[in-house]
């Protein structure tokens, strides 16, 4: 197949083995830059919320494969994932042209350390998040064990525009009108805080700067970051990462994995 041809539904007879065929189910496109796409779910696919798999698509000689945070909880119907478009991305030039009907590849074996399992107990729960990098927060945010394990869930967003903090206001209301959600969990424990760098916003600036002048604690009404009762998830660049780490690790956060839980994880977006 073309490097540049969309992707076709196929046949599942050729697949390989540790591969299951995914059926596209809905494409939505948010920006030049974002879209989301939901799939079927295979019934022997198991996975705890925030974790990633490796996607790939049919056709050519050899699938090229990349890693994707499963954006819809671990109960979820269906699957569902946030992607950036790259161009001349190898997966992503081809992959931001699927349509509902298409088939997508999966690896069966789902990873991650973006889990409520790799934290300690704690009273609140930071979800630090840059571009495509809240897609296992999206995740874990429909997930009764978060709202469990935290009083407070507080989930920040921060893109270059405003309209790629669309997808996650739309999930967020989306969350807090649902009556299965209220039923399940307290839709009320979840704190939504969105900031964008390159347009006008009510809130402007990079997370990382919001957190060292103290803004972000100001706006949200909460005391500092405390080892004591506060614990973080980041998902974003590998810049994003290192410097938001470095501020968690400034005010005496720790970082766990799922052998040694401890006060915080990281997890780069992947694509890229
Ligand atoms: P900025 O516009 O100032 O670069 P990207 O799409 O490049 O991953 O960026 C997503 C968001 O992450 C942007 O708002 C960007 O801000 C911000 N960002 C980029 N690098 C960092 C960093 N090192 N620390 C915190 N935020 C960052």
């Amino acid at each position: 197949m073309d490097a540049q041809a969309p992707a076709m539904q196929q046949d599942t007879a050729d697949l390989p083995k540790g591969v299951l065929a995914l059926t596209v189910t809905s494409v939505t496109h948010y920006t030049d830059r974002l879209f989301h796409f939901a799939t079927t779910r295979p019934p022997s696919f198991r996975f705890r919320s925030g974790e990633f798999v490796m996607i790939g698509l049919p056709g050519g000689d050899k699938p090229i494969y990349r890693a994707y945070s499963v954006a819809s909880p671990s109960w979820g119907e269906e699957l569902e994932f946030f992607s950036i478009k790259v161009p001349d991305g190898p997966l992503t030039s081809r992959l931001q042209h699927i349509k509902v009907g298409d088939t997508v590849w999966m690896r069966e074996k789902a990873t991650g350390t973006l889990v409520n399992d790799a934290l300690i107990p704690g009273k609140r729960l930071y979800m630090f998040s840059t571009g495509t990098g809240i897609a296992p927060f999206a995740s874990l945010i429909r997930d009764p064990d978060t709202y469990e394990k935290f009083d407070q869930i507080i989930l920040t967003h921060t893109c270059r525009e405003v309209a790629e903090l669309k997808y996650g206001l739309d999930l967020v209301a989306s969350i807090r009108a649902d009556e299965m959600l209220n039923e399940l969990f307290d839709t009320s424990k979840l704190v939504h805080f969105t900031s964008v760098t390159r347009e006008d916003y009510p809130q402007k600036g990079r997370i990382t700067d919001l957190i060292e002048s103290g803004e972000l604690f100001d706006k949200l009404g909460v005391p500092p970051l405390d080892p004591e009762v506060d614990r973080g998830m980041i998902c974003g660049s590998m810049a994003m990462l290192k410097d938001t780490k470095a501020l968690l690790e400034k005010a005496g956060l720790t970082e766990g994995a799922n052998n040694n839980p401890a006060q915080f994880v990281i997890e780069r977006a992947f694509v890229n």
